[in-house]
């Protein structure tokens, strides 16, 4: 099981100013969390309470068939191209840069035993849009389009000029290189899907866009290039009936939403860093930027009163971001919790050669690449203690499906119980939304004239 180390945040060890007494918390907090905990746990079958995520670990039949399609379409496809914004994509990408050998799309066809390679077209920028299409053979890709709402102007648009390519090279054949994933019933994906005979998958109704990696938005890509989504179950059960647990000493993921909140409103620390020390989990941040910000960054409380809260967050890289970010962590504001991830092993041991003895760099000959990183993450962890900086390390044994997925799994928990300590909805995104229908309105959608003669009048006074 992936491991929480909070020490660094107690004010025994960075001081009163900035540091909690944390068993004193732990204790006044107590009933609060157990509440919160056995709350969700009893909402989360209920429908309207956007929950349903925390039952995705149990979801055997969308397993079946994310598994039956991949083996039915194995061998057929060169690449994957996932078209999808936000939290239809971020899972995917970071479960994939995780999981699958680095440099992945690099390998010949047998280094990946014959398996696809894999692109995320996340953003539309028509000049890496136009490269990927040179890069890549749309004829020998298999295309995912993802999203909820069947609506989302920047998927929707990738996914017009695909499918226009597609038909051109392909016939009415094209049909069988796209495979969307969206809302069982509603949205205009799911009406064209119908109307033109594509392969689908649904987005579970009340599971929100960030909290959608382990439904099929984030298992049909990982199955489609060969990685074990069995394992990925298996991780999020297992951390699943560990967050059960309603006592506050035994729940990591309670454990850093109350420190975050308390850093927070007790002691003017509202940026939440996430730090891995892995390349390979670098995407993992930007899917806990986007699960942090547009969950707990709200306007009101569930009372209705004007609170505008929610804690910033900011992704960084061990060791790379040590010579970027790290200056301003150790001396300027101290107003950040630090979210380090730590791998106790990785897949390679790689040694430095004993060469230039005689030189100042011969004291790194004969050890590993791997004794550096983690020299680096705790020698950073102890200079950012010497600064009285708040910080706390999440360490897993291994990168492996089991152990990411609990770590996802454990942020998205962390992510509700943070909401509820904050007391607002954790799961809509109205200012998501106001972006979106603006959107709408500037590039002509029906049925939003008037937000469009609004925008247009705001704008011209800018
Ligand atoms: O978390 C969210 O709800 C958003 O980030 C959405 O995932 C994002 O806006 C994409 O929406 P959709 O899946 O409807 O295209």
């Amino acid at each position: 099981m992936i491991r929480l180390d909070y020490r660094n945040t107690d004010a025994n060890i960075i001081g009163n100013d900035n540091g909690l007494n944390i068993q004193e918390e732990f204790a006044k907090y107590k009933d609060t969390i157990a509440h919160i905990i056995s709350d969700l746990n009893k909402r989360k079958d209920k429908p309207g309470q956007w929950l349903q995520w925390m039952n995705l670990g149990y979801n055997e039949e969308t397993l079946w068939y994310v598994k039956e399609y991949a083996s039915m379409v194995q061998g057929r496809f060169d690449n994957i191209l996932v078209l999808g914004i936000g939290g239809s994509a971020l899972g995917g990408m970071a479960l994939s840069e995780a999981l699958l050998k680095p440099y992945w799309n690099l390998l010949t066809p047998e280094q990946r035993n014959g398996l696809p390679r894999i692109f995320f077209l996340d953003n539309i920028d028509p000049d890496t849009i136009t490269g990927l299409f040179e890069v890549l053979d749309l004829k020998k890709t298999l295309v995912n389009v993802i999203t909820k709402s069947g609506s989302t102007a920047e998927t929707m648009s990738q996914f017009m000029i695909v499918k226009n390519i597609l038909e051109q090279e392909l016939g009415s054949n094209y049909r069988y290189n796209l495979v969307a994933t969206t809302d069982k019933k509603t949205g205009i994906l799911r009406q064209i899907a119908e109307q033109e005979g594509y392969k689908t998958f649904v987005v579970p109704d009340d599971v929100g866009g960030r909290f959608s990696v382990f439904s099929a938005v984030g298992l049909v890509p990982l199955a489609l290039v060969g990685i074990d989504i069995d394992e990925i179950m298996n991780g999020i059960k297992d951390m699943d009936l560990a967050l059960k647990n309603t006592d506050i000493n035994e729940n990591i993921a309670a454990q850093n939403a109350l420190i975050h909140y308390l850093m927070d409103t007790q002691k003017g620390k509202n940026l939440s860093v996430m730090m891995p020390y892995s390349s390979r989990l670098k995407y993992v941040s930007d899917w806990y930027v986007q699960l942090w910000a547009e969950s707990l960054g709200k306007n009101k409380d569930k009372d209705g009163n004007d609170v505008h809260i929610g804690p910033t967050p900011i992704k960084a890289l061990g060791a790379t971001d040590q010579h970027s970010q790290i200056q301003l962590y150790n001396e300027g504001p101290n107003d950040k919790v630090i979210n380090f991830i730590r791998v106790a092993e990785f897949d390679n041991n790689l040694e430095i050669p004993n060469i230039f003895e005689y030189t100042g760099i011969g004291y790194l000959g004969g050890k590993t690449i791997n004794q550096l990183m983690n020299a680096e993450a705790d020698s950073t962890k102890v200079a950012l203690t010497d600064y009285n900086r708040p910080n706390v390390t999440i360490t897993l044994d291994k990168v492996d499906g089991y152990n990411v997925a609990q770590l996802l799994y454990m942020l998205e928990v962390q992510t509700a119980i943070a909401g509820e300590l904050y007391n607002i909805n954790t799961f809509n995104q109205p200012g998501v939304e106001q972006a979106k229908n603006y959107t709408y309105a500037l590039m002509g959608r029906a049925g939003y004239e008037e937000s469009a003669q609004t925008l247009q009048a705001k704008m011209a006074m800018i």
